[in-house]
């Protein structure tokens, strides 16, 4: 029986889970396979309960489970405690590194229903269509960190070990090939001795790999590149930290964050939620975008169970309702009718 365990966490999680979980249901009824839900504690809420951002019995069901759905977390409430006990630190970058998942995978496509949501002109975004990879367990946020007292200092290093580097890129090249064949690996490498390690690598590698038209670009620059010409994009390959930058801003490419998808991987084994976080100022007023979660549950599908027709059922839907003009606050223009995040679970139900 294939298990899932589910995290809501914290904030709009707790709202934008159960819709992710109700499309999964409909979708899933007529299959044969009988999943387990199971939820667990994490973040914030396992704070409250537990005092632990990521409580051991959370880290076994993960460990045991196929695949982790989560919802998002963190929030003011916990911001005061010591870094390392926050949700961030002690329960998300912890949960990655043990559950080895070292890519993170997000897809940014323009719904085109959604081009008037984008914050940049129609004609930039209108063929927006790529997947980003980020370097999701080495780097900087892996790396030694901490205080020193005279003089008064702090460092965080980067380090990336050439097997690190290799497994990500690798999942480039495959993703391209199985794409537009094009791929950008993204890095410093004017600056950082780590990006030029990368970039020797990356080279390396694109002769075995010689139907990928491989490029090189500065971080600095492909920020500028995201907003300037999208559509150049096919499949981007990056560090950790640069990734985590780059995926914000391109989501916006997309529409909003609140259309985010993520899968962090670790071959078929992997943990989805939005990219967005938890939003601590609508939770609890039924007001959050569901989508990105229930994007994430479809990648679930695709990705660890194989289940494409399914997951396709689920893309459709959440096209088709927004073609039908259904919104959400954040997607919503003036004069748009809003719905809530239930509503929204609804409409996507009904569009299946
Ligand atoms: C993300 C988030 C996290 C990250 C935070 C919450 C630690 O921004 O998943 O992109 O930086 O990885
Ligand atoms: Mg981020």
């Amino acid at each position: 029986m294939p298990k899932v365990a589910v995290l809501p966490g914290d904030g709009i999680g707790r709202e934008i889970i159960p819709e992710a979980l109700k499309v999964l249901q409909a979708v899933l009824s007529d299959s044969p396979l009988k999943f387990e839900f199971a939820n667990y504690l994490i973040g914030g809420a396992a704070i409250d309960a537990v005092g632990k951002a990521l409580p051991a019995d959370t880290l076994t069901a993960c460990q045991e489970a196929d695949a982790v759905l989560l919802g998002a977390i963190g929030g003011p409430k916990w911001d005061t405690l010591p870094a390392q006990e926050r949700p961030e630190l002690g329960a998300l970058l912890p949960i990655r590194k043990e559950l080895g998942l070292y890519s993170n995978i997000r897809p940014v496509k323009m719904i085109p229903s959604l081009i008037s949501a984008s914050t940049l002109k129609e004609d930039v975004v209108k063929n927006v269509d790529m997947v980003v990879i980020r370097e999701l367990t080495g780097g900087i946020y892996f790396g030694e960190k901490g205080r020193q007292a005279d003089p008064p200092a702090a460092y965080d290093v980067l380090l990336y070990t050439e097997d690190e580097i290799r497994r990500i890129l690798e999942l480039g090249f495959v993703t391209a090939q199985g794409r537009r064949k094009k791929l950008c690996s993204v890095d410093k490498a004017n600056v950082l001795e780590s990006s030029r390690f990368w970039r020797e690598i990356a080279e390396d590698m694109a002769k075995t790999y010689p139907d990928v038209e491989l490029t090189h670009m500065y971080v600095d620059n492909a920020a500028m590149q995201l907003v300037r010409y999208p559509e150049q994009f096919d499949v981007i390959v990056t560090e950790n930290m640069f990734g985590d930058i780059l995926t914000d801003l391109a989501s916006m490419l997309g529409g909003s964050i609140g259309m985010l998808a993520s899968a962090s991987m670790n071959g078929k084994k992997g943990l989805y939620e939005p990219a967005h976080g938890s939003a601590p100022d609508i939770a609890g007023q039924n007001k959050a975008n569901p989508l990105a979660t229930i994007l994430s549950a479809a990648m679930m599908l695709r990705y660890t169970f194989d289940l494409n027709h399914e997951a396709d059922r689920i893309e459709n839907a959440v096209a088709r309702v927004l073609e039908q003009g259904y919104r959400t606050a954040d997607l919503a223009k003036p004069g748009d009718q809003i719905l809530g995040t239930r509503e929204m679970g609804e409409a996507v139900i009904a569009a299946l």
